[in-house]
């Protein structure tokens, strides 16, 4: 089987819209890879230098279990902070470091399929995923979960704060010229401010048997 006959499915959407959480449940109830682009930047934010483009390509990552090992030191943790989010959002606007990803996230499309979420999986990365899904919520829900996620952390960052980051956040990934944030023209997009996480994976999964059924 070639690599293009692999089904992927895009999640891509905002800041804290959930789909990193839909999108590995997703892949493992159907037993796909799982595709966390998302981290691929924060990597390069994590890694600092002076040249992100040349850091991007050098890099030695492996995702393991849960874990991700950054030139073979677990770096999990560093990785979900929201500066490194941020940080991640300057160096995503960089054409340089963005070609330097493109075939390192197409090389996890192996058999039996792929589950890959981010910002434009299904409008560079996989222009040819069998379901690509536009993930959205409110500005206000999406803060209010991101607060609860760092507050588990111990993280008390105040929810006031944390929603206008988001939407500068948003805004910077919306308005670069390479790759922004937009739904692909054939995405389907949900809005999950009102659905359960639970919901949302099941309409996923439904969508994906009916476009194999077809
Ligand atoms: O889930 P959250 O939005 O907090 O973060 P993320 O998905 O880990 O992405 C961090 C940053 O990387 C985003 O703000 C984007 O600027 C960038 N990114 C991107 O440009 N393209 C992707 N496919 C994934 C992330």
């Amino acid at each position: 089987m070639g690599n293009a006959q692999v089904p992927v499915i895009a999640i891509d959407g905002p800041s804290a819209s959930g789909k990193g959480t839909v999108a590995s449940r997703v892949a493992a109830a159907l037993g796909f890879h799982y595709l966390e682009s998302g981290a691929l930047y924060r990597l390069v934010a994590l890694a600092g230098g002076e040249a992100p483009e040349r850091v991007a390509a050098g890099m030695d990552v492996e995702f393991f279990n849960q874990d991700i090992l950054l030139n073979k030191h677990y770096v999990t943790d560093k990785l979900r902070s929201e500066a490194i989010g941020n940080r991640a959002s300057e160096i995503a606007k960089l054409p340089a470091v963005r070609a330097a990803l493109l075939e390192r996230q197409r090389g996890f499309r192996r058999r039996p399929g792929l589950v890959a979420d981010g910002r434009d999986m299904g409008t560079v990365v996989f222009p040819d995923a069998v379901l690509k899904v536009f993930l959205t919520a409110s500005v206000a829900t999406r803060a209010q979960r991101r607060h609860k996620q760092l507050n588990d952390k111990g993280n008390h960052a105040t929810l006031a704060a944390l929603s206008s980051a988001l939407e500068e956040r948003d805004k910077r990934d919306a308005a670069r010229a390479v790759a922004p944030l937009k739904p692909a023209v054939d995405a389907v997009s949900v809005d999950s401010s009102e659905l359960a996480i639970d919901e949302v994976v099941d309409l996923v999964l439904k969508m994906y048997r009916e476009r194999m059924s077809r």
